[in-house]
């Protein structure tokens, strides 16, 4: 057994599915290393779980009117499965509501607690009255004070992704309500991550091999100076704070979260019927922990979680974050709310785990976003996978069964050109090596798929369909090559492609998966090779061209749901406002306005007096119907002509968002004033 290394992914919210995002940030790169590991007989361990405390739950729970608890048993369940379909190969996937997870996070804020490590603290926050509740987190919006974008959350703001608190928010509006939150008293423990400055600096400055783009970022938020922050909030659904007198507040969620981590591996401790066993990984030096998780983790994993595990004591930092930038689709900011993502279990109802795990992983945002497009995933399907590798590995196995029988050829004296193909297998061999050990990914496949191509090249060149006719003997070196090149393939590619390689050694009647056995010599002469199969069909046309439709429906179908308010205009006093005469009022006549499909031409007695007002509703309402409707009217609106014919008012109508008009109407006499 090699060194131990302890290998998380981000426990992904239970709020829903899991999607291409996702996959290329914190899950599809882990277990690429882990399964490297694997194969290299090290010990290594690869834990994730759902994450299912947060506002994120329970804003899901209340649009859909169910509990917490059924949204996250729901999407535990369903994250699991297509995790374990898609081939990321956990060994433990645990979830934040269980007891152990309940017992060993409580268990850190009473021992920090008791350390004095907290700093207790008053402070208003924003309160929703109607609601009766705090608002933190997700649970209020407003504008952000960066960048002036008008969606910002309470937390962080998406389009600069600054980390926000809820009081910077400019015109905070609650998500429970939508009303003004008012202000309130509440107490609450702060972790004072400023302590933890320079352990935090000390720490950092003896790791090794991490990304610029993740140490940029954390050195920049140590550089600004590290505040206090709250690990409690004041909300029903969470781990409840354990201390007398805390009722009604639970940890926070990126407190908790994190500690999911250890409570998933004293689970799969238990189940492994040695209780104990999860102490080897976490408080023991002989262990490296590795963090995946994409870049809006960061501060948590690096700073925040990090402090948490210095104030325990025993517990083993992170070796390393190789924390990657996002992915977008078809050029476009992935957007789950307004259907702008692929879905994984949709993926998976259309295609192989492999070919995604291929395409994402040439791909992957390592050091800079990256784009997935249907087409690029079409191109490299078939430009790479059924081209070069499925290709040559095809023409290798059915080329030794219609001429050798079934059987690796013996090999003539090598020439060299044979032994040229044959040294990159073990040149290419230590540079993936090398990427793998440190989280190049792209370029592990990418070199991976440069043996693939070497041997199609040696394969065309040498031409073994001529030397067959004119000497079998270099014809059965080419071949015996050829086959020593596809195991060697069979077993570089496992951590990328398993389901492909796999078949391919049941083809070569191979079962050694070990990164040891990627060497020039693997197959003795006589050994059995069977025709196999075509492993990657190429795509076709109308097949990507239907996953664009589904990606199109599923945007309608969201804006179907969610349709587009208009956003608030700005704020105007109320002096503003009194300045609008509106009244009751009463149609009276209606009619169309020739050469006009809109207008219609309206008669309203506003108690005062009679008006004529032209409004386009033509294609809503037929004039016939609205005799006696009762109206609201703007009275002191500039009159204007329309169609030549000068309208004295406005009656106020509401816009559907799908376009459909609703007449503003009160039940009171004609001329009552509205205000
Ligand atoms: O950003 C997220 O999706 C979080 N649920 C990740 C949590 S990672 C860890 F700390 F648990
Ligand atoms: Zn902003």
């Amino acid at each position: 057994m090699g060194k131990r290394t302890l290998v998380t992914s981000a426990l992904p919210y239970a709020n829903g599915p899991i999607h291409l995002g996702h996959l290329a940030g914190a899950y599809l790169p882990a277990d690429f290393y882990v399964r490297f590991k694997r194969m290299r007989e090290e010990d290594v361990l690869f834990i994730c779980g759902s994450d299912e405390h947060g506002v994120p739950i329970t804003i899901a729970a209340d649009k859909e009117g169910v509990t917490p608890q059924d949204i996250v048993d729901r999407f535990h369940e369903m994250n699991k499965a297509t995790f374990e379909q898609f081939g990321i190969s956990f060994d433990y996937f645990g979830r934040t509501s269980s007891p152990v997870h309940h017992e060993t996070s409580q268990d850190f804020f009473k021992v920090l607690n008791e350390k004095g490590v907290f700093k207790k603290k008053s402070e208003t926050q924003l309160y929703d009255e109607d609601a009766e509740m705090f608002l933190p987190d997700r649970y209020v919006k407003g504008t952000c004070p960066h960048c002036d974008y008008a969606e910002a959350f309470g937390d962080q703001c998406e389009r600069c992704g600054t980390s926000l608190s809820p009081s910077d928010l400019i015109e905070p509006r609650s998500m429970v309500t939508g009303n003004k939150p008012t202000h309130k008293e509440t107490e609450h423990w702060f972790l004072p991550l400023g302590d933890f400055q320079d352990d935090l600096q000390a720490w950092l400055d003896s790791t090794e091999n991490w990304k610029p783009n993740v140490m940029g970022q954390v050195k920049s938020w140590l550089t600004q100076g590290l505040g206090d922050r709250a690990v409690t909030r004041d909300l029903t659904w969470g781990v409840p704070v354990p201390l007398e007198g805390a009722e009604g507040k639970v940890l926070y969620v990126w407190f908790d979260a994190p500690i999911g981590y250890i409570s998933a591996t004293r689970e799969w401790a238990q189940q492994q019927g040695d209780p104990e066993l999860w102490k080897k990984y976490w408080r023991d030096d002989a262990s490296d922990l590795i963090h995946f998780i994409g870049k809006d983790n960061i501060v948590f994993h690096c700073i925040m979680f990090p402090s948490v595990l210095m104030s325990y004591d025993g517990y083993i930092l992170p070796k390393n974050v190789p924390a990657n930038e996002f992915l977008n689709l078809e050029g476009q900011k992935l957007s789950t709310s307004r259907g702008w993502a692929v879905w994984l279990h949709e993926y998976l109802k259309d295609f192989e785990p492999d070919l995604l795990r291929y395409v994402l992983g040439i791909g992957l945002p390592e050091t800079r976003d990256a784009d997935f497009s249907w087409k690029y995933f079409q191109d490299h399907v078939n430009g790479e996978l059924a081209d070069i590798l499925g290709n040559f590995v095809f023409r290798t196995v059915s080329f030794t069964n219609r001429y050798f029988d079934g059987k690796v050829p013996e090999a003539g004296e090598l020439t060299e050109e044979d032994r040229k193909v044959l040294g990159e297998i073990t040149r290419l061999k230590d540079e993936v090596e090398t990427c793998y050990e440190t989280f190049h990914f792209r370029e592990a496949i990418q070199k991976s798929m440069t043996l693939a191509r070497a041997g199609n090249k040696y394969f065309t060149e040498m031409e073994p369909w001529h030397l067959r006719k004119n000497d079998i003997e270099r014809c059965g070196t080419v071949l015996n090559v050829c086959c020593q090149i596809t195991a060697a393939l069979s077993v570089i590619f496992d951590p990328v492609i398993p389901d492909a390689c796999g078949k391919l050694r049941s083809y070569l009647h191979i079962d050694k998966t070990g990164w040891p056995d990627i060497k020039e010599q693997t197959l003795e002469a006589g050994h059995p090779v069977d025709k196999g199969e075509i492993l990657f069909k190429k795509l076709e046309d109308e097949t990507i061209d239907a996953q664009y439709r589904k990606l199109e429906e599923q945007t309608r179908q969201q804006d179907e749901q969610q349709p587009d308010l208009e956003p608030i205009k700005n704020t105007i006093t109320f002096e503003d406002f009194s300045k609008l005469d509106m009244r009751v009022g009463e149609i009276l006549t209606a009619e169309p306005v020739p050469k006009s499909d809109k207008l219609l031409k309206m008669t309203v007695d506003i108690g005062v007096e009679k008006r004529t007002i032209m409004a386009g509703i033509a294609q809503h309402y037929d004039p016939g119907d609205l005799t006696g409707k009762k109206v609201i009217v703007v009275a002191n609106l500039k009159p204007r002509k329309m169609m030549g014919i000068p309208s004295e008012g406005m009656v106020l109508m509401a816009e559907n968002p799908d376009g459909s008009l609703k007449f503003l109407a009160a039940d009171a006499e004609n001329g009552s004033t509205v205000s």
